[in-house]
């Protein structure tokens, strides 16, 4: 049987049509309105509402629908090689701040999950070198762990069934089902008077005084101004070009895997420091265990071919769990940060109207609570001790300057050959295959054709955030801008990203 193309998360969760029409749900306004609702979103506006705020979370597509319901779902303050990278750009006291912040989230959701009965398990993480190649970093993340004061052991065996050449080991970290959190603090949202609107995408936001309005499309595509005290944006990638996050973050995409496997199952949340990247964790599913799989990772739009990285992983699985069989497949991008450390906080520097939440680099299932309780928290007046290692602007922005100009060179250099690469094919091409989509045209007058299902789609490859050519994801049958992430279903219907409008036909 073909492997279903959702997650795991997804496929197992009862849709819950949580609320109809922004319309029906009562004033356009509200103290706070958070966009987005993925665990930094919801959890964000679960702390305000408990606090007395009026909250309304509005959601472009459905509770979950990006990053949070398409995780690994692990909770783990080893995080592969991300503290060994924080460290020599920020020192020990930033590096320790990070990781107190990404505790005090992980504690704050461990302590939910529980008087909530959101099942958890609780297994150890390691960050393993596959070959020699990956000794060095797997080292450098034993250091830096032990800089910080994790109490991680070197391990030079681990109990799993496929090439390990040595590692970190951190006890009692966690995993569970996201879609089930998110249930959770929905239904807290709503007994606290907070609302909840799907299908609603958010297009433009103008600041009045010290409020702002914000312009939303609904699930009828009518414009409808909602008024706030205060906007958070939880939107992975920020949406409003202010404060220039799209030049900050590198969108990032992987892909996961679910198998049945006979046998014993890996127990331990694994993840390699060398390249190509395996990630493995198991899930509990009604009254069994599915091995989950995940690595391929790229940039977003910039992949010539993801599907062939995907074949790689599934070879990989079957060689060393033979007889697993695939259950699922699916895929998610989040935001690597140009300086290693997440942007929480006021969208420009000393404006208390809009926040960003964003830049968690595959480890939003502690940031993503962190900046929540970093956010909540100044919004209502006070300050969490760790914040500043999270800050949207501070010092950390200097270290990170070479690292964006590399970026945006990239990005500069994408545009121009998104631009020309396609005037090679001054005649319009059809796709030949199904699953296919091709960029062909003059440039002045590009087209993106894909074939799905037997069905030809024809829409403008010109991603309408700044201008970006799209290319065809062949894994994930989408449109996707190399410039900074934007992604569009094969009739230019816009997924994610910093864009806020579709592909034009
Ligand atoms: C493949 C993969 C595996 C990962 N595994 C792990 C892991 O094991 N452990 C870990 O800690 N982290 C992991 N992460 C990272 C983690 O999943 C993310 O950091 C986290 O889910 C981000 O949550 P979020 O709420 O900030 O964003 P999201 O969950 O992406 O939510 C953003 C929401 O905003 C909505 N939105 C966007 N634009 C608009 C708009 N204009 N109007 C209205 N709504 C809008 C979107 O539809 C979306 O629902 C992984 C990431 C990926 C990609
Ligand atoms: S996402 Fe910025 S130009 Fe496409």
């Amino acid at each position: 049987m073909a492997p279903l193309r959702t997650s795991l998360w997804l496929a197992e969760h009862n849709q819950k049509p949580w609320a109809a029409s922004i319309l029906a749900e009562g004033p356009a306004s509200a103290d706070v309105v958070v966009v987005g609702a993925g665990i930094t979103g919801l959890t964000t506006a679960v702390l305000l509402a408990r606090a007395g705020k009026d909250v309304l979370v509005v959601e472009a597509r459905s509770v979950g629908a990006c990053a949070s319901g398409n995780t690994t779902s692990k909770l783990s303050l080893l995080q592969a090689t991300h503290l060994s990278k924080i460290l020599p750009k920020h020192g020990r006291d930033t590096a320790r701040a990070y990781v107190d912040g990404n505790r005090e989230g992980m504690e704050w959701l461990l302590k939910y999950c529980e008087q909530h009965g959101v099942a958890v398990q609780h297994e150890d993480a390691y960050s393993y070198a596959q070959s020699d190649k990956g000794l060095a970093s797997a080292h450098a993340e034993f250091k830096a762990a032990q800089t910080v004061g994790l109490p991680v052991t070197w391990e030079d065996d681990a109990p799993v069934p496929f090439p390990y050449r040595g590692g970190v080991r951190l006890p009692q970290q966690a995993q569970f089902d996201p879609m089930t959190l998110l249930d959770t603090l929905t239904v807290e949202l709503l007994e606290h008077g907070g609302r909840l609107v799907e299908n609603c995408r958010v297009r433009k936001v103008s600041s009045r005084g010290n409020g702002v309005r914000v312009q939303v499309n609904d699930e009828l595509r009518r414009e409808v101004e909602v008024r706030a005290g205060q906007l958070v944006l939880a939107t992975g990638i920020p949406i409003l070009d202010r404060g220039g996050y799209f030049a900050r973050v590198k969108p990032q995409r992987s892909y996961c895997m679910a198998f049945k496997v006979p046998g014993s199952i890996t127990r331990p949340m694994m993840i390699s420091t060398d390249s190509p990247t395996r990630s493995v964790r198991y899930a509990l599913v009604g009254d069994g265990e599915l091995l989950i799989v995940g690595g391929a990772g790229h940039t977003v739009g910039r992949e010539r071919s993801p599907s062939k990285a995907l074949d790689e992983l599934s070879s990989w699985t079957r060689l060393h769990y033979p007889g697993a069989a695939q259950t699922h497949f699916w895929s998610a991008q989040d935001y690597e940060p140009i300086d290693e450390l997440p942007y929480v906080g006021p969208i420009l520097p000393n404006f208390e109207s809009i926040f960003v939440a964003t830049g968690f680099n595959k480890w939003g299932m502690t940031n993503g609570p962190a900046a929540a309780l970093a956010l909540s928290t100044r919004i209502l007046g006070g300050r969490m001790d760790w914040a500043d290692a999270f800050a949207s602007w501070s010092r950390h922005e200097l270290a990170g300057l070479s690292s964006a100009v590399m970026s945006n060179l990239e990005v500069g250099f994408n545009l121009t050959k998104g631009w020309i690469t396609p005037s090679v094919h001054l005649t319009r091409r059809s796709p030949t295959d199904d699953g296919a989509g091709v960029v062909s045209g003059p440039p002045w007058h590009l087209e993106a054709r894909s074939r799905v299902d037997g069905i030809e789609h024809r829409v403008s490859p010109v991603c309408p955030h700044l201008g970006g050519i799209v290319n065809w994801n062949d894994a994930d049958q989408a449109w996707e801008c190399p410039l900074h992430g934007s992604r569009f279903a094969p009739d230019g219907t816009l997924l994610e990203g910093p864009a806020t409008t579709d592909l034009t036909s």
